[in-house]
């Protein structure tokens, strides 16, 4: 079969995908309050994903390739960083960030038994690769309302052996970033931003995730944008980009050689995560400007119940890139996040906690070794108080009307 015939067959099939979402599209299910289920989030994707997807599928090469390599570039650009490595979840990507830095003679002197500051408030494999480099986290409390980890615990929480900050940017809101970066370079501390839960978040007008000398992100289904799995690690530092990448490819230095410097991982994504990665980063703006538009929706409705509920609030000089809108049930309110929660699930209304609360307090987390700062009461409080409703762009001012109505059926009768 000759290359035109190829092209043209390749045209067809895009045609025809086209064509499937067009139909699809046009005769989908209208949203029925109380019987479409409110996601809190999801991937938003169409025909230009799905060709580009299949373009990259029908060129064969499936690993790590050219698209991989496109994206990297292409997010460098969006980011403003100097590097980027492609990861094959966000997850992967805060192990790779904290095993390569942990274990590169590059300077930051981390050894077995050293102290990494982070908040208890957290998701898992934020902490994990502490635990996983036999370092020894330090949990430290975060504020309620902005969900950051608390400025004055991060400097009560150093000692002799604190080598690093891991921070992630949790539910899409900036930490203070003057505080920290000041901070992490005053004491020569290795500074690791988890942007997972915020990419497009702002602080003074710089992106989260590059303050620190590694960011890292991901691209899971219902993050802001989605290759269904997929993260990155971003760093300015170009002597660290080449470590990552080779804890990422199996300890490998270099491509194309069996050359092996580093006790390594399998952690890469496949070049269709990237082609459909570089669909969805043209969106993203849009992405983001729905997220923010939800926001204030919620924001204004929710403002009546301020004696029920702590509302979000933006970090200042940030902003934000909200995940989800996160809700702490005040003390005394009269009702249990179990009570609203099963309220909310009963009319389609999808919540989910706030990632694992306190973590210390998860059962594999038990025998774990921590050193803790202070009582972490807040931490506490979000585990059993607080919850989030998705405003994620698959929702639209209906969805948002009738999520209001349900909440203000539930506390009529609370
Ligand atoms: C703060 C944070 N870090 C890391 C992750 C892990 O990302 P992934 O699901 O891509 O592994 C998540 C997941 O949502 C997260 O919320």
């Amino acid at each position: 079969m000759g290359e035109g015939q190829e092209q043209a067959l390749r045209q067809e099939i895009f045609h025809r995908i086209t064509e499937f979402y067009t139909y699809r599209e046009a005769r989908k299910d209208s949203f029925v309050p109380g019987k479409t289920l409110i996601r809190y989030g999801g991937p938003i994707f169409d025909h230009e994903e799905v060709n580009a997807v299949v373009n990259s599928l029908i060129d064969g090469w499936l690993g790590v390739g050219k698209a991989a390599e496109q994206f990297e570039k292409e997010f460098s650009e969006y980011l403003g960083v100097r590097k980027t490595v492609l990861t094959n979840s966000g997850s992967s990507a805060n192990l790779l960030a904290l095993s390569a830095a942990a274990n590169n003679g590059l300077g930051f002197r981390i050894e077995k038994g050293d102290e990494v500051i982070t908040p208890a408030m957290t998701f898992p494999t934020t902490i994990n690769p502490i635990i996983q480099n036999s370092l020894i986290p330090t949990l430290i409390d975060a504020d309620i309302g902005t969900y950051s980890a608390s400025t004055a615990q991060i400097e009560e929480a150093i000692s002799n052996n604190t080598k690093a900050i891991m921070i992630p940017h949790t539910i899409g809101n900036p930490c203070d970033m003057d505080f920290i970066k000041d901070f992490a370079e005053e004491n020569n501390l290795l500074l690791i931003e988890d942007n997972c839960d915020a990419l497009g978040a702002e602080y003074r007008g710089k992106k989260t995730g590059t303050f620190g000398d590694l960011g890292t992100y991901s691209f899971y289904a219902s993050h802001h944008m989605s290759m269904g799995e997929g993260g990155a690690v971003a760093t300015d530092n170009e002597e660290l980009e080449p470590v990552v990448r080779s804890f990422r490819d199996w300890g490998r230095i270099g491509a194309g050689k069996y050359m092996y410097t580093h006790i390594g991982y399998n952690l890469k994504p496949i070049d269709l995560q990237a082609a459909m990665g570089l669909v969805q980063l043209k969106r993203l703006e849009w992405f983001l400007q729905k997220r923010r538009e939800n926001f204030k929706m919620l924001y204004e409705e929710f403002s009546k119940w301020d004696n029920k509920f702590i509302l979000p609030m933006a970090t200042k000089h940030s902003e934000p890139a909200w995940f989800g809108f996160p809700l702490t049930i005040r003390d005394g309110a009269g009702f249990t996040r179990e009570q609203l929660s099963e309220h909310l699930w009963k009319n389609n209304i999808e919540n989910r906690p706030m990632f694992a609360g306190n973590i210390a307090d998860q059962p594999a987390y038990k025998k774990i070794q921590f050193r803790k700062v202070g009582s972490l009461k807040n931490s506490e409080k979000v585990m059993r108080d607080s919850f989030f409703i998705g405003l994620y762009p698959g929702i639209d001012e209906e969805m948002i009307k009738y999520t209001v109505k349900t909440f203000k059926d539930f506390l009529a009768n609370a």
